[in-house]
């Protein structure tokens, strides 16, 4: 069986987005595929956090992975923190990495300038840190949202100069994207991508908004003033964004919803989407509830964390070899 990796951040309660560009992919996929999903809290403190606020949405993080469906009989959940070859392999692929690459990351470039009191080194050297989760599992597929194409990318290189340079140790994944929704934008600035850290909660509906309150989010959103549904990127930002929300969620293409909504207006199409987010935010946060106070979800992390290791070891030490690390016996 094939191995998949992917990481999310509990930088932020995931936004809906998060849930489109990723999550969602990820409980058609865990029956075909050795699945692995890491909370990458060491990812968050790249930028600076609250402690107590991180350590709650840690637990949110892993609460938010099994309400969308994942059956952890299957799949291996578990935070990055609590398996220490991540951050040990991490050093190993930043010392492979040119500071002109990683400089020439978007996401480094955005959120760099979003820093008032100087630019966290960890910001600069994510992108090895995010090459190492992957590659510790030896694996062949990383299913993630548009943003992350780049880092992808720069994992794949990362690959390609360890072996070259080291041994054939590491295995080269593929990116795999969703065809709708690998990128939802923001509801008042379509034209930015939606952020579960974004200091404007207009901007996006967090998975665990108030259901009435997402609506309302919904039913001002910005859009445009000459009144079609249309799918179109760069004419109609907003009804593009909104469109692909509503197929995302509801599985009816995009062209049916087009035809659907025809003669009629915003309004109504904004009342229909917003009647569908809330429905899936109250179905969703049912079930997260039922996880997030439960020991049940401290011994999926438990068990997470200790296959996790087993795993991410070996890799380890076949990197540690090929890189010289350690003694001789
Ligand atoms: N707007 C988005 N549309 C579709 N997919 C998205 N993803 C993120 N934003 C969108 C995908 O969600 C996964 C988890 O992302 P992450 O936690 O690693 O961090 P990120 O990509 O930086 O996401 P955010 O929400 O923007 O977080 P912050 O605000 O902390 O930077 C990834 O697969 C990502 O592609």
């Amino acid at each position: 069986m094939k191995t998949l990796f992917s990481g999310i951040q509990p930088s932020g309660i995931p936004t809906i987005g998060n849930y489109i560009g990723a999550l969602k992919q990820f409980v058609d996929i865990q029956d075909a595929y050795d699945c692995y999903f890491c909370i990458v809290d060491q990812h968050a403190i790249t930028v600076p956090q609250d402690r107590l606020k991180l350590r709650k949405q840690i637990r949110q993080l892993a609460a938010i992975y099994l309400a969308t469906g994942l059956n952890p009989e299957k799949v291996t959940l578990f935070i990055q923190s609590e398996v220490p070859a991540h951050a040990q392999a991490g050093w190993m692929l930043t010392t492979i990495s040119s500071i002109g690459e990683l400089e020439r990351m978007t996401q480094f470039k955005d959120k760099s300038q979003k820093q008032s009191e100087g630019i966290p080194a960890g910001l600069l050297t994510y992108p090895p840190l995010m090459a190492a989760d992957i590659v510790l599992y030896n694996t062949d597929i990383v299913p993630v949202g548009d943003d992350q194409k780049q880092h992808i990318e720069l994992t794949r290189n990362l690959v390609d100069r360890f072996n070259s340079r080291y041994n054939d140790v590491l295995t080269k994944p593929e990116i795999k994207m969703p065809e709708v929704g690998g990128r939802v934008m923001s509801l008042q600035d379509p034209t930015k991508k939606m952020s579960k850290s974004d200091d404007n909660p207009k901007n996006f509906i967090s998975l665990l908004d108030e259901p009435k309150v997402a609506a309302k989010k919904i039913k001002s959103a910005v859009t445009d003033s000459d009144g079609i549904i249309k799918f179109d990127k760069e004419n109609k930002p907003g009804i593009t964004n909104l469109l692909t929300i509503y197929s995302s969620l509801t599985g009816e293409s995009i062209a049916s919803l087009e035809d659907r909504y025809a003669n009629e207006g915003y309004g109504k199409f904004k009342g229909d989407l917003a009647e569908v987010v809330e429905n899936f935010l109250t179905d969703f946060q049912e079930k997260f509830n039922s996880f997030y106070e439960s020991d049940k979800l401290d011994t999926i992390l438990d068990e997470g964390r200790d296959k996790a290791h087993r795993a991410s070891f070996k890799t380890l030490k076949k990197m540690e070899k090929a890189m010289g690390l350690g003694r001789k016996r």
